[in-house]
């Protein structure tokens, strides 16, 4: 009689496939529920949730998009229709302006590149320029942008301010969604960003804008680096990251679990972001629908 044998090497992947899914599926949940994990963006919260926190900083929230057609099917198309209600919204219930810079798309780069153009040009009627890429939705409209400076900076005094306000992801510094102060420092980190031509890339999903910026600050002296950048030490502070269950995010999620942890979407947020995300409408679509629920 012959018997069956399992085949032991089966045996094994059947187990290495059911582990990982199972955590997959496990990391995901804790992941989305960060915030009912314990997770805290924004330190302290009831006071900074304040409402006497007003301050007489003039803010303004820019943003663009470039309706074309982006590279590999990445489009940006109807995107800001949709989100530019979500943040005009916000904006007018919190006393900030919401500037479209479409017009100051210079063609002769990717569009990204612009928005070193129209911070530029922003930046010298505000105190500061809050920059949000098109593919961001704010999901918490009850959090102030002064409660967020106030959370990452300790005050509000302009002058004593840093100028650049950034967040980090497992990639490092992120130029999607940032704060820019009115200031020498500022103007001029912004006329050396856009000099950065030798990171110009045509036909890609990276445009190179992002790798300029985090050229210069790699590049700053200490000290210059502790007087005017500051990185937030949450991501989600301001820039959370939709969790997308792929291979990718699941490589990212092992090899720096705190980065991702730190930056992953979670309910009460402030912002999300669809970076490196494609079908971003769908997104945007998705996440506004939950907001109003
Ligand atoms: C940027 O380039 C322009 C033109 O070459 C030059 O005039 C300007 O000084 C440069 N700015 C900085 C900050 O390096
Ligand atoms: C432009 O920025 C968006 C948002 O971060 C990014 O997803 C997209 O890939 C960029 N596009 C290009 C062409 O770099």
């Amino acid at each position: 009689m012959i018997r069956r044998r399992v085949n032991p090497n089966l045996l094994m992947i059947t187990f290495a496939i059911l582990t990982t899914t199972t955590f997959f599926f496990l990391s995901s949940a804790v992941l989305r529920s960060a915030n009912t994990f314990g997770r805290r963006c924004l330190p302290e919260l009831d006071e900074y949730f304040d409402d006497t926190l007003k301050s007489n900083l003039k803010i303004a929230i820019v943003s663009f998009s470039d309706e074309k057609k982006a590279p590999r099917g990445r489009s940006f198309e109807g995107l800001m229709k949709l989100v530019g209600v979500n943040k005009r919204n916000y904006a007018q219930k919190m006393g900030y302006d919401f500037v479209d810079g479409k017009w100051l798309v210079d063609r002769s780069r990717p569009p990204n590149w612009s928005k070193i153009l129209a911070i530029n040009f922003y930046l010298d009627s505000y105190d500061w320029v809050f920059w949000n890429d098109a593919d961001t939705v704010i999901t918490n409209p009850d959090i102030s942008l002064e409660s967020i400076l106030m959370a990452a900076i300790g005050h509000l005094d302009f002058h004593a301010s840093p100028d650049l306000l950034v967040t980090e992801d497992v990639g490092g510094v992120n130029a999607g969604v940032f704060f820019i102060r009115r200031s020498k420092w500022s103007k001029e980190f912004l006329d050396k960003w856009w000099n950065e031509t030798s990171f110009i890339k045509f036909g890609s999903t990276k445009s190179g804008d992002n790798a300029a910026m985090k050229h210069l600050i790699n590049n700053l002296c200490l000290e210059d680096l502790q007087s005017h950048v500051m990185i937030s030490p949450m991501q989600c502070l301001f820039n959370s990251y939709p969790w997308n269950p792929t291979w990718k995010s699941l490589y990212r999620l092992l090899s720096s679990p705190q980065t991702i942890w730190k930056g992953t979407y979670s309910r009460g947020d402030f912002m999300v972001h669809f970076a490196g995300l494609d079908n971003k409408r769908e997104w945007a679509t998705k996440v506004l629908l939950g907001i109003k629920r």
